[in-house]
């Protein structure tokens, strides 16, 4: 299995998937389920914005895959009853590309840049003061016939998502007005959410199917609704058709997504380190090494979540297995002396 078709990789897969994923947004944020925190706040500055006809403040939403930004944007677009035009950092390769996704917004009107950490620095640039003061200033031509121009853009709303906040510049972060962290859902969240999407799929489902899949989600939506998906296809088969706690912990067991959502490569990442490193502590580019893995895979798509939900630590040496981690994969807690 490569890194990048783990079932519980959070990253969006294919084609497939994007429809489903599509299907299974919530449009409006009382149908957003957990991110309380983040809710209660944009409830408010939407409210006061509509109020005063003004654009919404420009929000970045950080968080790990999966966890429900582009989700959000789309949400805040509906409640604010705006259009919303969607891009990524990467595909703004020019000024003019923005310029031109700018061009063409209305009064209001929410720009979505998905992983906005990635859009070129000069791009960037362009950005301050359209942010800012709802304008841009470039030049036009080359050579003799190079000419600034000023362009004077209607107010809008930037919605920014990102995986790594700590890669956005310094001057760009701080023109968003609205910062908000996702963070990993609790299980009981995630049930509600599983249950949510069993309906929109016409699945019958118990409370305690949905509850297996949701513990085994690693804290995030678009892993729960993966993982619904493949249990509903094999309820269907296999079963009677429902989801029952049953269909669902055989479908998640062929599929080696273990009980609490661990799969093959991080058992590997967790028996590397109790096996070879006596429970660490252990460098990650060391360990990546020894499992066969890049780094970044290691550092961005099975530690974050290996650290959220207590299998490791970081230590100022290196990561190390928790008692936790050791009782999970079945090993004998080791005392003090050894480590
Ligand atoms: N709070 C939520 N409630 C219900 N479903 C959610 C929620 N957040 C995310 N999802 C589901 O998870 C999937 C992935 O969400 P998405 O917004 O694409 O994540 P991100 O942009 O952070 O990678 C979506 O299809 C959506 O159906
Ligand atoms: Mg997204």
């Amino acid at each position: 299995m490569s890194a990048e078709d783990r079932m519980i990789s959070a990253d969006a897969q294919n084609e497939e998937e994007a429809v489903i994923e599509k299907s299974l947004r919530p449009r409006w944020l009382k149908q957003y389920i957990g991110q309380d925190k983040i809710k209660r706040e944009l409830s408010i500055y939407i409210e006061a914005a509509k109020k005063r006809e003004e654009a919404l403040d420009h929000v970045l939403l950080y968080g790990p895959p999966g966890l429900g930004k582009t989700t959000m944007a789309m949400v805040v677009a509906n409640e604010m009853a705006v259009n919303i035009r969607t891009t990524s950092g990467p595909a703004i390769e020019k000024s003019g590309d923005l310029v031109a996704l700018l061009n063409e917004l209305e009064p209001g009107d929410v720009l979505f840049i998905d992983e906005i950490h990635r859009m070129p620095r000069l791009v960037e640039e362009v950005l301050y003061s359209a942010m800012e003061d709802y304008y841009i200033d470039i030049i036009v031509g080359e050579g003799a016939n190079a000419h600034p121009v000023h362009f004077p853009l209607p107010p809008f709303t930037l919605v920014g998502a990102t995986t790594r906040a700590g890669m956005l510049s310094a001057p760009l972060r701080d023109r968003f007005g609205i910062v908000a962290h996702m963070e990993y859902y609790s299980v009981d969240e995630l049930k509600e959410i599983v249950l949510r999407s069993a309906d929109v799929l016409q699945t019958p489902i118990h409370e305690e199917g949905a509850l297996e899949v949701a513990r085994r989600s690693r804290g995030t939506p678009r892993i729960a609704n993966r993982l619904l998906k493949r249990v509903r296809d094999f309820a269907e088969v296999e079963g009677s058709g429902v989801v029952t706690s049953e269909a669902a912990s055989e479908a998640l067991e062929l599929l080696r997504v273990d009980a609490e959502g661990l799969d093959s490569l991080d058992h590997r990442m967790l028996l590397t380190m109790i096996e070879m490193y006596n429970g660490g502590p252990v460098g990650l580019s060391t360990l990546a090494a020894n499992i066969g893995e890049e780094t970044e895979t290691i550092a961005y798509m099975v530690e974050p979540y290996l650290l959220q939900a207590g299998f490791i630590q970081r230590t100022p040496r290196g990561r190390v297995v928790t008692h936790y981690g050791y009782e999970h994969l079945g090993f004998p807690i080791p005392t003090d002396g050894d480590k």
